[in-house]
């Protein structure tokens, strides 16, 4: 099944979880990416990557000796993602991005230099968000890198509330067109 497919049925599915009905488009992950420094971010969380149109562009940019923390809940996604990435640096972990600090311990971990979410904040609950963003926050090294793409601007505040320097761009090359945060601790 093509990944725009997948990424549909997986849509009808779990709506709000999802939060897409496509995966993004290059556009989109050039601006994601674009400002993190490959080369000194040796721990790199990512929080939810559906198909891995990010994960593939990090794997690619990221420094050898870098670790990369992914974190995918949907069943289907992580499964396509288990038979894509052998990559040693990757790691995996089917389980919600609230619990970026338990797996940095388990990894034998202190910090994360950058964090990178595609999550649907604005369909979540308000306590959910705040628990997400928080663990973002907790996980991340002083002057951490933390970036972030939504659909609107709903989250803005609470997003800015958590990260105290952030800066918004916006790109109409993405279905539907995104705006990305990107913040700093
Ligand atoms: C909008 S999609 C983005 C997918 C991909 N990064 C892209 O840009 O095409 C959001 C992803 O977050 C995942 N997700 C939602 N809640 C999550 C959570 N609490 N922890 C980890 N992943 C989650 C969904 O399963 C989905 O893959």
């Amino acid at each position: 099944m093509s990944k725009k497919k997948s990424f549909l049925r997986q849509f009808w599915q779990e709506k709000k979880m999802v939060g897409a009905m496509a995966p993004s488009s290059r556009f989109l992950a050039q601006k994601m990416l674009k400002g993190i420094d490959f080369k000194r971010a040796k721990v790199i969380v990512e929080l939810g990557p559906g198909t891995g149109v990010f994960t593939d562009k990090i794997v690619e940019l990221m420094h050898p000796d870098a670790v990369l923390l992914v974190f995918e809940l949907n069943d289907h996604f992580m499964d396509q993602l288990r038979s894509r990435y052998t990559d040693p640096r990757v790691r995996l972990i089917h389980d919600s991005a609230e619990k970026i600090q338990e797996y940095l311990e388990k990894e034998g971990l202190n910090h994360a230099d950058v964090v990178v979410s595609s999550l649907p904040l604005a369909n979540f609950p308000k306590e959910l968000r705040d628990s997400i963003l928080n663990a973002a926050d907790d996980a991340l090294v002083e002057n951490g890198h933390y970036v972030q793409f939504q659909y609107s601007l709903q989250s803005k505040k609470q997003i800015q509330k958590t990260f105290k320097k952030m800066q918004i761009r916006f790109t109409p090359l993405n279905f539907p067109p995104a705006f990305v945060y990107s913040c700093r601790k």
